[in-house]
């Protein structure tokens, strides 16, 4: 006798070893790919209990609500702030999402773009290539991490996974979070303003939530100063863009190193094409051994659900 395999919702199109693994033991309904997105919903079998999405597109209240009988969403990501937390809470719909597995990870692109910025690698490479060096000669001198101080938003997994890294660079380390945490050796500011006023760096790296958007004020950036750098890892939300592109343009700060953004993949062209920056697209966690990890997290929460145990990563 063959079981039916219950069915799953694709918010968003994940990996394909995620995909694979998902339909041995599931019937896949591929929203993903739908051009009408309400007709899809409307026209889904009953019963449908599972949705699986990516960080990015995460999961609307419309979609939580067009399925009753929805029990889990598990996402693709450790933000998890596109998903309706509120809207799957009060239809008592678990959320699961991929944390710790790619601390290091991200700590390694966030060092590294660090480096970029301070030692303007970028720049130096296209001086190269460009035939610049021969025909100029030596490139301007650059800053360096040793010795600086750096300030973490969010001393969350990840920060301490920056933190133990920038240690290694002989980099002073402080922090601002919602409190002081207990066995920290770092000095806590409970003031964002007065932590960028007294740092080298600033990372970010805390969730989106309605209390950290814009956290990266204009009154934040002026305290960060002329030699202060700006490092974006978290969301493009965190960031007062407009803000920090005057900044930049201004001198008010020395620089800024982004992997994310407000509108992905949408970088303001005054961001292109200012000269003190570094760019990435949004690839903290973008590496084959990583992105295997977290869809691993994916597959191991639903397939835990299916069978009735506790699911390994719930945020909700
Ligand atoms: C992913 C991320 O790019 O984990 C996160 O929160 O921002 C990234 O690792 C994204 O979530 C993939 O959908």
């Amino acid at each position: 006798m063959t079981m039916t395999k219950p069915d799953l919702l694709l918010v968003a199109n994940l990996t394909p070893r995620v995909v694979d693994q998902l339909d041995q033991d599931f019937t896949l309904h591929r929203y993903c790919d739908a051009e009408d997105k309400a007709a899809f919903l409307a026209a889904l079998p009953d019963g449908v209990r599972f949705i699986a999405t990516g960080g990015g597109t995460g999961c609307s209240r419309e979609i939580i609500e067009a399925l009753p009988d929805l029990e889990i969403i598990s996402s693709f990501g450790v933000g998890y702030d596109a998903v309706d937390v509120e809207a799957a809470k009060e239809h008592g719909v678990r959320v699961t999402n991929t944390p710790d597995v790619l601390n290091d990870c991200v700590a390694e692109v966030t060092l590294a773009l660090m480096l970029a910025l301070a030692h303007r690698v970028p720049d130096s490479h296209e001086y190269v290539r460009a035939g610049r060096w021969e025909s100029e000669g030596a490139m301007p001198l650059t800053a360096e991490l040793t010795g600086a101080t750096v300030g973490i938003i969010g001393l969350g997994r990840i920060g301490k996974a920056i933190a133990r890294l920038a240690q290694a660079f002989s980099m002073r380390i402080v922090y601002h979070g919602r409190s002081e945490q207990a066995h920290q050796p770092y000095q806590y500011y409970a003031d964002p303003v007065s932590m960028a006023r007294d740092v080298d760096w600033l990372v970010v790296i805390a969730p989106s939530t309605p209390q950290t958007r814009g956290i990266v004020s204009a009154e934040v950036l002026e305290a960060l100063g002329s030699d202060g750098r700006l490092v974006n890892v978290a969301r493009g939300d965190l960031v007062d863009e407009e803000a920090l592109i005057d900044a930049l343009s201004k001198g008010t700060i020395a620089g800024a190193a982004l992997d994310v953004f407000a509108q992905e993949p949408h970088v303001p062209e005054a961001l292109r094409t200012q000269e003190n920056v570094v760019l990435l697209p949004h690839i903290g966690s973008a590496t084959h051994k990583t992105r295997a990890a977290m869809g691993d997290l994916v597959v191991k929460n639903l397939r835990a659900h299916l069978r009735g145990e506790p699911v390994l990563t719930p945020v909700v």
